[in-house]
């Protein structure tokens, strides 16, 4: 696939493929395009990295309607990002979601240039807050053996990073005000295997973020990229 294709006939084939995917759906359940169009009330929403290696609806079996999507690069929830803020406010108040799944990767392109410091344009004022994030860790993460290690768990602090972020969002903290049920939980995916790991970071409440937040140098001391499967 990674041939060079002339590109009307790739997007010929992409259509093709379209139709294919759609008439394949409604084999099995006829109605289902027309069921969605009339509503959507998906339970998760996904803030996940932009990169084309990963393919988080159907990579965890879920089907069009089930889960909202918001992806940036290497994954970052800011506070001054209307983007990322307005997609967070509509699926917790309007669609009301009961989960928000923070995913990074291993091997993150974007932490890795945060990392290196590498010079890519505009997207490394983007990048600047993984930065941040290395700064603040960066007694332990000069522990650790080698680069490999290092780039690995910046990607696994950038998704702690990102969960408490999520939580200090007044969309967030106002929900768990109402009552409302609501998860925040960091995954982090390896590429190279295709499996999706539990950080084991999930909160529900202002007091089990803030409890989360006074653990979050306990992945500091555990082995580089030994999140379990
Ligand atoms: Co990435």
């Amino acid at each position: 696939m990674c041939g060079r294709i002339f590109p009307v006939e790739r997007i010929e084939r992409l259509l093709n493929s379209n139709r294919r995917w759609a008439e394949e759906l409604k084999a099995d359940d006829p109605q289902f395009f027309e069921r969605l169009s009339e509503s959507q009330s998906p339970e998760l929403l996904w803030i996940g990295c932009s990169d084309s290696r990963i393919s988080p609806t159907s990579s965890i079996g879920l089907l069009p309607g089930e889960m909202f999507v918001h992806r940036n690069v290497a994954n970052l929830v800011n506070h001054s990002d209307m983007n990322c803020l307005a997609v967070m406010q509509f699926a917790v108040e309007v669609l009301k979601v009961e989960h928000i799944i923070v995913c990074g990767h291993y091997g993150c392109g974007g932490v890795k240039a945060a990392f290196d410091d590498a010079r890519y344009g505009l997207v490394d004022n983007w990048l600047r807050h993984i930065q941040d994030t290395m700064h603040k860790h960066e007694s332990a993460l000069e522990k650790l053996p080698d680069y490999e290690a290092r780039l690995d768990r910046l990607c696994e602090l950038n998704v702690i990073e990102q969960v408490i972020s999520v939580g200090e969002t007044t969309i967030v903290q106002d929900a768990w005000d109402r009552g409302q049920t609501l998860y925040l939980h960091g995954w982090i995916y390896r590429i190279g295997e295709g499996i999706y790991r539990d950080m084991k970071i999930t909160v529900r409440s202002l007091a089990e973020l803030d409890a989360m937040r006074s653990q979050t140098y306990k992945a500091e001391t555990r082995p580089v990229g030994s999140v379990p499967a």
